[in-house]
């Protein structure tokens, strides 16, 4: 490192030192290992490249990038959108067209054909997939990104390994010491008492946390699917060595780090193993690291729980935690309002976001890799005589097209009838009715499908945070039920939503009179509007409002110069909104005047409406 290098680091490392020795020392008592910790960092800072290093300063100089309208997120499989990692560098102009600057690549690292669980098991994490290309691709690929002012977001699966990872094939060997990465047990006496306390991830397609190793007559922690082993992060060579791992893959010119299940990284005995205070302590301790080594880099933590338990992964204001969170439960409240057509319960929701603090930016998005799981708030829904067992089922029942009117085709996911607490798979277009008026030929069912689709699009874009599409949206892409020929994923349905990028069919886009084409230009439409109006800002403040209609939900974002009305139907007929506004607003989508008052709405339409507020003298 020149001089100067050295000076930020050391400038950067004793801001966050006493802090990060602290906790450090609380959870581990190990100063020898604490100083490697810090020897590590100082390694990572001195490989990190000069460019990386170049968007450090820049960041850090705008530390509020991220939390600004102009950014619009995809996530992608990179084998099924480019194949590989220099096809996806290939399509990069494909990703610009959709105004997309903000990459999320779906796991790459190396990981077990057959057990997997779609990369979430990783067995080195150095290594690319060979499939997918080299860690040089990879390169390669973030430089292209960079280049291009997209920025790049990568899964860091920390809760555990592959049983192919060198430690777990070590740990089956009988060393000790990879054992102790782990949890062991020479019988089921312990694990039997974490079972008491120890909800289950996957009840049916992986049952129970933990699993028998014959050939080393042990029991393994495995709260995922038997072949992903916890990690124990009580024992400092664990957090020490992944760590490492992170700054390494970082320093591949990762900008967003998306920490997976990260309740999930402390277990003790007796609790629900979710969500102990010794978490936050790691994420803490994350966050300084990164700020210390790649200050440029966020962290996007995974809490698919409820806003009292998400927000805490925010940390404070004075101690930051993760930058940005999933908006875990405006996503499934927003397909309960789809199968409800009743806005109270999402209206709720918004507003207990507006009251939160202005450090918590969330990710929005319709859809992504995993299922729809029904984490509602039944008590506020109970008001209202829906109780949560029959509620699920109607939920269910409306997607997988078995209620009288229904339109959705979607497939249940980890189907538990004890429990009574299936959850959900399918694409968004599957999900608005456009494949099942697609298989009827049904022109009017398409265009109220289409029109749900893009209502839907524009109620998360206009949400407070940053929007993330689910590649493959943007053009309507259906289910895909190929995987129930592959016995290595026939039993996860998730896989409906995994299906190969049509590249055919995206090339109608342009086409008129095709369903892409309908999509497409549409939602680019509305993305454009989002972009050219700070009143998008994350940071600007927003209510809802009684629109005198239950189905239709009014979303008010306003800052000193700009007023945003969102109004959004969710039912199949068509209504006027009230909004106690009076006069002209201009509708951001068509540029049409409308009088704000009253607002017609088409079945499952939207409307963006829009004025410039005079200054005040
Ligand atoms: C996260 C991922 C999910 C995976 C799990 C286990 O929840 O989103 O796909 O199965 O972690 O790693």
């Amino acid at each position: 490192m020149t001089q100067q290098e050295e000076a930020l680091f050391q400038q950067r490392l004793a801001r966050h030192r006493d802090e990060l020795r602290w906790l450090y020392m609380e959870l581990y008592d190990n100063g020898p290992m604490f100083d490697a910790l810090c020897g590590q960092m100082h390694g990572y800072a001195e490989t990190r490249a000069a460019a990386l290093k170049a968007r450090d300063a820049a960041r850090e100089a705008d530390p509020d990038w991220y939390k600004r309208n102009d950014l619009l997120g995809m996530m992608l499989y990179v084998h099924n959108f480019g194949g590989t990692l220099r096809g996806v560098e290939s399509h990069l102009d494909y990703i610009q067209e959709c105004g997309v600057n903000y990459l999320h690549l779906m796991p790459l690292l190396a990981s077990p054909r057959g057990k997997s669980d779609g990369g979430y098991a990783v067995a080195d994490f150095r290594t690319i997939q060979p499939e997918l290309g080299t860690m040089e691709d990879f390169n390669a690929l973030t430089s292209a990104c960079h280049q291009k002012g997209i920025s790049v977001c990568l899964d860091f699966v920390m809760n555990h390994t592959s049983e192919e990872h060198a430690w777990a094939r070590r740990a089956r060997a009988g060393e000790k010491e990879y054992q102790d990465r782990y949890f062991f047990f020479d019988d089921d006496t312990i694990p039997n008492q974490y079972e008491q306390t120890c909800p289950q991830v996957f009840p049916t397609t992986a049952p129970g946390n933990f699993t028998w190793l014959p050939d080393c007559r042990k029991m393994v922690m495995t709260t995922f699917y038997p072949y992903q082993w916890d990690l124990n992060y009580a024992n400092p060579v664990v957090f020490n060595e992944m760590a490492g791992n992170l700054l390494y893959l970082v320093n591949q010119g990762v900008d967003v780090v998306r920490l997976d299940a990260v309740p999930y990284i402390w277990k003790q005995l007796g609790t629900s193993c979710r969500n102990l205070p010794q978490v936050h302590t790691i994420v803490r301790m994350i966050r300084m690291i990164c700020e210390i080594v790649c200050p440029s880099v966020l962290l996007l933590g995974e809490v698919v729980m409820e806003p009292a338990r998400v927000a805490p992964y925010f940390g404070t204001p004075d101690k930051p935690e993760c930058h940005m969170l999933y908006n875990v439960t405006t996503m499934c409240t927003t397909w309960h309002t789809v199968a409800t057509a009743d806005t109270a319960l999402l209206r709720r929701q918004l507003d207990i976001l507006a009251g939160l603090p202005q450090n918590c930016i969330f990710q929005n998005y319709l859809r992504c890799h995993d299922d729809i799981g029904w984490g509602l708030d039944y008590d506020f829904l109970a008001r209202f005589g829906m109780q949560e067992v029959p509620h699920k089922k109607y939920l269910n029942d409306f997607f997988t097209g078995k209620t009288a009117n229904s339109f959705a085709i979607g497939e249940l996911y980890n189907d538990d009838p004890r429990l009574g607490d299936a959850r959900l798979c399918g694409t968004t277009a599957s999900l608005c009715g456009i494949e099942r008026a697609g298989f009827a030929g049904d022109k009017a069912a398409q265009e109220k499908a289409v029109r749900l689709d893009l209502t839907l699009h524009a109620f998360m874009l206009s949400q407070s945070g940053l929007p993330v599409l689910y590649s493959g949206d943007e053009i309507g892409q259906l289910n895909d039920y190929s995987y129930k020929d592959d016995p290595e994923k026939a039993s996860d349905s998730r896989y409906i939503h995994r299906g190969a990028f049509p590249w055919a069919l995206a090339a109608n886009r342009s086409i008129p009179g095709t369903l892409q084409n309908e999509l497409f230009p549409a939602l680019r439409r509305i993305e454009e509007a989002r972009r050219s109006h700070s009143v998008f800002d994350a940071g600007v403040p927003f209510h809802t409002i009684d629109t005198q209609n239950r189905a239709v939900l009014g979303l008010v974002r306003e800052n000193e110069s700009e007023t945003f009305i969102g109004l959004y139907n969710f039912c199949g007929e068509r209504c006027t909104a009230y909004t106690g506004e009076t006069g002209l607003y201009t509708d951001l989508v068509t540029g049409e005047a409308v009088d704000a008052g009253n607002v017609p709405l088409e079945p499952f339409g939207f409307r963006w409406l829009w004025k410039e507020t005079p200054a005040h003298p």
